[in-house]
């Protein structure tokens, strides 16, 4: 198998990259417990997965208090105690500052995905000291007060609360809420972060505004697909006026409806919208007015992050998003299901101009260069994705150490995505 347009040089923003494959943001709930910033273990994840000329994508960082679902949102994580970062504090910043530099001096660039959860989110992050006391407005708020149904709607998150029922943010709160978007992206720039990505798939705020489900708004910010897609277009441009021209990228997750079932393909938290097709088109087509370094789209094949790796029936699934690659004119990464063979392809078809790899980036860490030399792959353990520490995070080998002891079993890319065929 020959990698050899996945592996070859591509610009981004005024960054040119030395081969195409990204790291995907991935939640990893290890912040530090007092200050929600990054921890040495944190830096050391970044550095490990950083190569010469590569893009690394942050996990999910929340940008106020408002913004943010943990730490008690994954029953498994609160057990454990780990928590999401954020970055509205300097503490957090002079963390970020060390996961930028450590990724820097590997020669690689890095963006700062940021997020607001919108009403996937719990009042309780107003219980911990660095918000109490601050007036800092809290969550849970959406476009509507429209409940999500935890029993139905939560996926495999784990999610085992109570939804409460958001806050219709007003007028005067999403002025306010453009303010904590360029804060945040301000603190990104002075941590060194290369870029910073609007977190706008995946259910969270923004898609609870693009979503005619969820969204019942009124005014100007609900209605018409352009009035829905005008917090995506308000927050970008706040973003680019903050960070400059090229240096921001946006996340979305379009989804669609099968016509073989009649259901709805990739939602995230409820997030259903009565037109697929007319909301994505008009927010892919209107992100063209922006200066953009990249739009990053999930394809609509990644069901239950749980599913095991040999039974993962994600990566057979077909490519969904081929139309926006001619609704978008600039930078189109590709994300969900990928294995080597099939990022390549995408590329080699014109489908993608780099690929986001998720979890076997996360079992990885030095991904591009066993996808140059063709070593086998870590297999990625479900049961430390989130916050479990230095377990399944700090600890898989790199591929001179693949075949010394080890917790994790190995598989050749041949076979990734065919079987679990482990190497001996
Ligand atoms: C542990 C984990 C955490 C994730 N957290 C985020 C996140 O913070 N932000 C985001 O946009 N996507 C997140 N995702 C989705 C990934 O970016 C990616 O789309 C997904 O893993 C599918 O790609 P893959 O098949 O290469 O793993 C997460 C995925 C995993 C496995």
């Amino acid at each position: 198998m020959t990698l050899s347009t996945l592996l070859s040089p591509c610009s981004v923003g005024p960054h040119t990259l030395t081969h195409r494959v990204v790291l995907a943001p991935m939640t990893r709930t290890r912040a530090d417990a007092a200050t929600l910033a990054p921890t040495e273990q944190t830096v050391l994840y970044y550095a490990q997965r950083a190569s010469l000329g590569g893009l690394l994508i942050s996990e999910a960082t929340h940008i106020s208090p408002e913004a943010t679902p943990s730490w008690t949102i994954y029953q498994n994580v609160r057990d454990d105690g780990g928590h999401v970062p954020g970055i509205w504090t300097d503490t957090q910043v002079a963390r970020w500052r060390a996961v930028c530099d450590a990724v820097h001096d590997k020669g690689a660039v890095i963006s700062c995905q940021l997020l607001h959860a919108g009403r996937v989110a719990q009042p309780g992050i107003g219980l911990h000291p660095i918000v109490v006391g601050t007036n800092a407005p809290l969550p849970p708020v959406s476009s509507s007060a429209t409940a999500l149904c935890a029993d139905t709607e939560a996926g495999d998150y784990n999610w085992d609360q109570a939804a409460v029922l958001p806050r219709a943010l007003t007028s005067e709160d999403i002025v306010r809420l453009i303010d904590d978007y360029r804060h945040a992206a301000r603190n990104a720039c002075r941590a060194g972060f290369d870029f910073v990505e609007l977190h706008a798939a995946h259910g969270y705020l923004i898609e609870q505004f693009l979503c005619d489900g969820i969204n019942q708004r009124t005014d100007r910010y609900g209605g018409s697909v352009l009035n829905r897609c005008r917090l995506l277009f308000d927050v970008v441009a706040a973003l680019v006026d903050e960070c400059g021209a090229k240096r921001v990228g946006v996340r979305l997750s379009p989804t669609g409806v099968d016509p073989a079932t009649g259901r709805y393909y990739q939602t995230y938290f409820g997030a259903t919208t009565s037109d697929p097709e007319a909301i994505y088109d008009c927010a892919v087509a209107g992100l063209n007015d922006f200066p953009l370094a990249y739009l990053m789209l999930t394809e609509p094949r990644v069901g239950a992050l749980s599913v095991a790796p040999e039974v993962d029936p994600s990566n057979r699934q077909p490519l969904r998003n081929g139309r926006f690659r001619s609704l978008f004119k600039g930078c189109l990464i590709g994300a969900g299901g990928f294995i080597p063979k099939t990022a390549e392809q995408a590329i080699a078809d014109g489908y993608y101009d780099l690929i986001a790899f998720g979890r076997w980036f996360l079992a990885n860490p030095d991904l591009p260069d066993r996808l140059r030399d063709g070593s086998p792959l870590n297999v990625y353990d479900r049961a430390t994705f989130y916050g479990c520490g230095a377990a399944g995070y700090i600890d898989y080998p790199d591929r001179h150490h693949t075949r010394l002891p080890s917790r994790y079993a190995v598989i050749d890319q041949a076979q990734v995505g065919v079987s679990l065929r482990v190497v001996d």
